[in-house]
């Protein structure tokens, strides 16, 4: 019987040590000292094998029971003591939701690409397709497949920047090369536009800049004619700037054959009212349909340039190009 009694004890003993213990430390050493290899518990549950047969079962259920009764009781207090320190934690860390928040600035679309989605709706609401190129582009795509041939005045070195050691690759001078890649590739009809950057060695003012971007487009169908090419320009203008009286004044291009420049009739920030180009356009010259094995004689195609950066120039005023692409915010904030 003794065991039985002092089972008893232990039991009252390390149940108290347990639900005294005040934090996850002193827990650790109650459930060593009472329930350790060297406790008198284990001491013994292991003794039991070496009881008379007939009091192995008697003290080996009351030393079981006693280990539960241990062990419940330590999981029970360690439940308690995370849960507090959780709560403790908890309460510590509680966060101010009123605080204003860290502020995170919404992004916006740069002006010229403001107008360019915006030309780009145009078109596509017309049923038009848009197409890409590469900026890096060949002699081939950028001159001579668009009528300009070596020696062409207009393809001249100074303007143009080649890429070193390849006379033949240059940053492309315009769009229109994109023109010959549609119609290299698919066949007609069609009716693309090519938006993208381009580059040329132009003396930096106000008006100029080695980068700048333009809108190329490009439809080929049967019998189209100036009407189409001007009808389609009109609704281009008055959808972006709004109601103002636009001419086709003669140009020369040497892809396009007649060419006209769209002027439109424009009231400046002073009241003066003053033709401005806006844009190249033309029927695409036999020869460009030619060299993409496109015939002359089934279709017909009208072309057109415009530079994004002077739509925006024109549309909000702005005084310098290169106000542009300086990234000051204070100024492009204005438009976003
Ligand atoms: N590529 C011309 C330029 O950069 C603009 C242009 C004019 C494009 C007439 C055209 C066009 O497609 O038909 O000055």
């Amino acid at each position: 019987m003794a065991e039985t009694e002092e089972l008893e004890a232990i039991v009252t003993v390390a149940v108290g040590d347990v639900e005294s213990a005040s934090d996850l430390d002193e827990l650790e050493r109650a459930r060593v000292a009472h329930t350790g290899r060297r406790s008198r518990l284990s001491e013994i549950l292991s003794s039991i094998g070496g009881l008379p047969p007939e009091r192995r079962g008697e003290v080996g259920k009351a030393a079981n029971a006693a280990r539960i009764a241990v062990e419940s009781a330590l999981d029970r207090r360690r439940e308690e003591l995370e849960a507090g320190l959780l709560g403790a934690e908890l309460a510590a860390d509680r966060s101010d939701v009123t605080l204003p928040g860290d502020p995170h600035p919404r992004g916006a679309l740069h002006l010229v690409h403001q107008i360019r989605a915006e030309i780009e709706d145009i078109f596509l609401a017309l049923g038009y397709e848009i197409a890409d190129g590469p900026e890096v582009e060949t002699d081939y795509h950028n001159f001579t497949a668009l009528n300009m041939p070596e020696g062409h005045p207009a393809r001249s070195l100074t303007d143009t920047f080649f890429v070193d050691g390849h006379p033949d690759v240059a940053l492309r001078s315009q769009t229109s090369p994109v023109q010959i890649r549609v119609m290299q590739h698919r066949d007609p009809p069609f009716h693309v536009i090519a938006p993208g950057a381009v580059y040329r060695r132009d003396d930096v003012d106000a008006t100029h800049s080695p980068m700048f971007h333009q809108l190329e487009g490009l439809a080929v169908d049967r019998d189209l004619t100036m009407a189409h090419l001007k009808g389609t320009l009109l609704h281009l203008v008055r959808e972006l700037i709004g109601d103002h009286e636009v001419r086709l004044h003669p140009d020369f291009f040497p892809f396009t054959e007649p060419s006209v420049q769209v002027q439109v009739r424009w009231v400046d920030r002073h009241g003066t009212a003053r033709w401005l180009e806006l844009l190249g356009a033309g029927m695409v010259d036999p020869n460009v349909l030619r060299a993409c094995d496109v015939d002359p004689e089934r279709w017909r195609g009208f072309a057109f340039g415009v530079g994004l950066d002077r739509i925006a120039m024109v549309r909000h005023g702005v005084p310098d190009l290169r106000l542009l692409f300086e990234g000051d915010l204070r100024f492009l904030e204005q438009f976003a």
